[in-house]
This record gives C-alpha cells, structure tokens and sequence, in this order.
C-alpha cells in the first residue's frame, strides 16, 4: 500500500474523537452534527454488530456503560454482568435511551467525566452505521465541506467468536454509500492486526476495494486484541514486535497509517519543561505512513504533567513530535 498513500487535505488533521464528545454523550447523533459544525476533517464511528446483523455506533461492544439496557432488560446480562450489543437485535437497541458514559462506584452510578454533559439528560439513541455515514454525507451536501468517515471495527476477534464477520460487514455498508479506495474520503482503523491484514489482503481485493487502513497501537493489557483457547477462553497476545526495529516496515506492508497511544510518542514520565520523545513518529514517517495518536481530551485531570494546558498539548505533539492529526474529543 505505500506509494498510493492519499494526502489529507492539510499537513496536521483533526479528527472527532466519537463525535464532539466533550460536549455531548459519545456516538450520538448530536454529537455528530456537533462535531461537523465545528468542522474537523474527519468524524470517527466506533461500530459493533447486532445480534440481527445490523451495525451501530457504539465504542464498546456492550451496552451498560452508555445506556439504560439494564433497566429496560434486566434479565439479558451474561454471567459476567454485562449487557452485549450482540445478543440485542436492532430493534431491542432502538428502545434504549443514551446517556453520558458512567462507571458502578459503590453501588451508584457515577459519570467518567465529571465536567461533561450530564448523565440521563436530554434523550439520546443508538444510531445504525448507516444512519450516521447519511447524515454526514448529507452535510457534506447541504455546508458543502468534505468531512470524512474514519470507521474502527471493534473488536473482531469477538465477532469472529458469535460467528460474525464484522469487517466484511463494514466494508459492505462503505461500498455501498461510495468508499471504495484510497482516493475516497475515509480511514479504516482497528486495534487486530492480523484482521487488519486480512482487510488489506483478501477482504479488499475479493470486494474490489482498496482503502486507505490504519493500525491502532495499544498496550497489550488493554486486551484489544485477543485469541480463544481450546477451552473457549480469551487471551490478549502480545504485539510486541510492532515496537521493535523493522515492525514500522512490516506494519508499512499493510496500512497506510498508525493510530498510537499518544504516551508511544511523548512520554507521560516527562517533567514540565523536558519533552520526551520516542522515535515512533519518524519511524512510520521513514516508512511512508501518516501518525494520528489518540485520545486528546481537555478535561483537567487528562492534561499531562509536561504541558500547562489543552494548547499546550496539541503543540508538543503537532509541532515538536510532528504528528500528523489526532484523535480529540473537542474536536
Ligand atoms: O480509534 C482511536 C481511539 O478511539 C482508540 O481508542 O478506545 O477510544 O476506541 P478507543
Ligand atoms: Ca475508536
């Protein structure tokens, strides 16, 4: 894929981290239309299956943390408690109300950002893949901008488990509304390399397709990416090698992009006034790859210790680690 790599619009892009989700409840369609008015260039969809084989844009492949599902169905929780938007059909998830994300504390639910819009306000829903890339494309029409998709496929290995095939479900619905290849105004994210490898490999080129595809880098313990045993328990493996000398190479083989936790590049452990960087951004660049770490938030408890402020952030990593966009919630 290198050599046909297409160049956003301008140098440094911004890209709204699941809509212009500082300000209103994540993967909303408000959110969205929020974000496209504060036109970044590129919107990004996290998006899970149903248990009816529909996509919907949803950053967690389960339902509690956003939405009412335990009140509405208190008896659809697996053993480990949760609500999994694979055992929901679209239909059943159109009834749920979405709110601000909340943790459990003490048996209370309590917002993860206490500064941003408040839980149970308002009314939210769960929007289809394909409600949202509609929307986008109809102001792209009616404010004449070009923002762009910049899809992520949420843990396939999952899907792959519940005998779905999401990526192939994603690139069906992206065909189908005109994202086709690397000219088309869109990035393709997902944390698995090895599916990340299968959609450049035999998905695309079997549907005729050839987009542009990024490989998310986290660290192993997230569990992002993960393997069933014998037994049917999941194991999160190791990528390593990505990080080691010739990994950019290999990543190069296959994605036009990374998309790097943002202490990959700068250091947290860095004091104010010394800057620490890695050599990752030099290294994708080297290899002709474009460098769009995440996630940048300005709430007040998210701004490291090296910086002052919000600004003082996006400085470090636009100018001095020459990033070229990044992932934001205040987009
Ligand atoms: O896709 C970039 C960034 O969104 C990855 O983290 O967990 O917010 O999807 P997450
Ligand atoms: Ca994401």
């Amino acid at each position: 894929s290198m050599g046909a790599v297409a160049q956003p619009n301008t140098d440094k892009i911004v890209i709204a981290h699941r809509g212009a989700s500082g300000y209103l409840p994540e993967h909303t369609l408000p959110a969205k239309a929020l974000a496209y008015g504060m036109k970044p260039d590129y919107i990004e969809q996290d998006v899970v299956m149903t248990k009816d084989d529909k996509l919907v844009v949803l950053h967690d492949h389960y339902l509690d943390r956003v939405t009412n599902v335990a009140t509405l169905f208190p008896d659809r929780a697996r053993k480990d408690g949760r609500y999994y938007a694979i055992d929901f059909t679209l239909a059943e998830i159109k009834q749920l109300s979405v709110t601000e994300g909340f943790n459990i504390k003490e048996g209370k639910q309590v917002q993860g950002f206490s500064e941003r819009f408040p839980i149970w306000k308002s009314h939210f829903t769960v929007p289809t893949f394909q409600e949202e890339i509609e929307m986008i494309q109809g102001l792209n029409k009616t404010l004449g901008y070009d923002i762009g998709l910049y899809p992520e496929i949420k843990a396939p290995w999952f899907h792959r488990h519940e005998g779905k095939d999401i990526s192939k479900a994603v690139l069906t619905v992206l065909k189908q509304y005109g994202y086709t290849d690397k000219n088309s105004n869109i990035y393709l994210q997902t944390f698995d390399f090895n599916e990340l490898k299968r959609i450049n490999d035999q998905l695309m080129p079997a549907m005729g397709m050839d987009l542009n595809l990024v490989q998310l880098m986290a660290e192993t313990d997230w569990n992002e990416t993960m393997v069933y045993d014998k037994l049917g328990k999941a194991h999160a493996y190791s990528y390593d090698w990505m990080f080691k000398p010739g990994g950019m190479k290999t990543l190069s083989q296959y994605a036009d992009g990374i998309g790097p936790w943002k202490p990959m590049i700068v250091k947290d452990s860095s004091t104010l006034g010394h800057i620490e960087l890695t050599d990752m951004v030099k290294n994708a660049h080297a290899n002709g790859m474009v460098v769009h770490p995440y996630t940048f938030r300005a709430d007040k408890d998210r701004i490291p210790a090296y910086v002052k402020d919000y600004n003082g952030m996006l400085e470090v990593f636009y100018n001095q680690a020459d990033v070229d966009g990044v992932f934001t919630d205040f987009p």
